[in-house]
């Protein structure tokens, strides 16, 4: 069982643009066929920050959202908020907040055996690799650069630095690289 960060940045590090959108992202189209659907089935359980989860309302759960979709998730996602957010119909969404620990232990009971996914943001990301619990960090890096926004991951990690995995291209558009997080 491992914890990953699974995402897609721009080539300058954020995983949204200033104003939290994705279009830059969504300009290329679904993902390389397979690919996160493979990685998908091996997750057993989701944690994401409260702006990740009011992004998915705003865009494909609310009524008036501009890309309508269902709850995309299967498995039980926890949403760390400090407030008290919309729930989502038919979708098991467990809000918690503070210390990342109990979380983690309570998502690693759950997923039995499978991996833990951690969508982001890279703050709450953060959270997980201050307390150890971070074990990859898979990054689609996207051929465009933003100038700003939100970061992929705002913390220093140099000693030991990552240990690249692998690195795959996806046509002209994405790199991915898949890290260890040495402990
Ligand atoms: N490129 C991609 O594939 C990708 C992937 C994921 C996300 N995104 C986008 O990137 C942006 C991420 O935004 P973000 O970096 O601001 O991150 P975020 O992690 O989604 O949200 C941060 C917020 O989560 C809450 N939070 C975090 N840790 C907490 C804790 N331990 N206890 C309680 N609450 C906690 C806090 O808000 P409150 O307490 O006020 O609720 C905090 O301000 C979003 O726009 C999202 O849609 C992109």
């Amino acid at each position: 069982m491992k914890t990953q960060y699974y995402t897609a940045s721009s080539l300058d590090g954020f995983i949204a643009d200033q104003n939290n959108s994705l279009d830059w992202l969504f300009q290329f189209g679904s993902e390389p066929e397979g690919e996160s659907s493979k990685f998908v089935s091996e997750v057993g359980a989701i944690a994401m920050g409260s702006n990740t989860y009011e992004w998915i309302l705003n865009n494909h759960i609310k009524d008036d959202a501009p890309r309508p979709q269902k709850w995309m998730f299967e498995q039980p996602t926890w949403v760390f908020t400090s407030r008290r957010l919309p729930i989502v119909e038919n979708a098991d969404v467990r809000f918690v907040s503070g210390d990342v620990r109990p979380v983690h232990k309570q998502m690693s009971e759950v997923a039995g055996g499978k991996n833990i996914w951690l969508i982001g943001g890279g703050g709450l990301v953060g959270q997980f690799y201050d307390c150890a619990l971070l074990d990859e960090i898979i990054v689609s890096i996207a051929s465009v650069t933003l100038g700003g926004g939100a970061p992929l991951l705002p913390r220093a990690i140099t000693n030991p630095p990552l240990k690249l995995l692998s690195a795959t291209t996806y046509g002209s558009a994405f790199a991915e690289l898949r890290y260890e997080v040495c402990k």
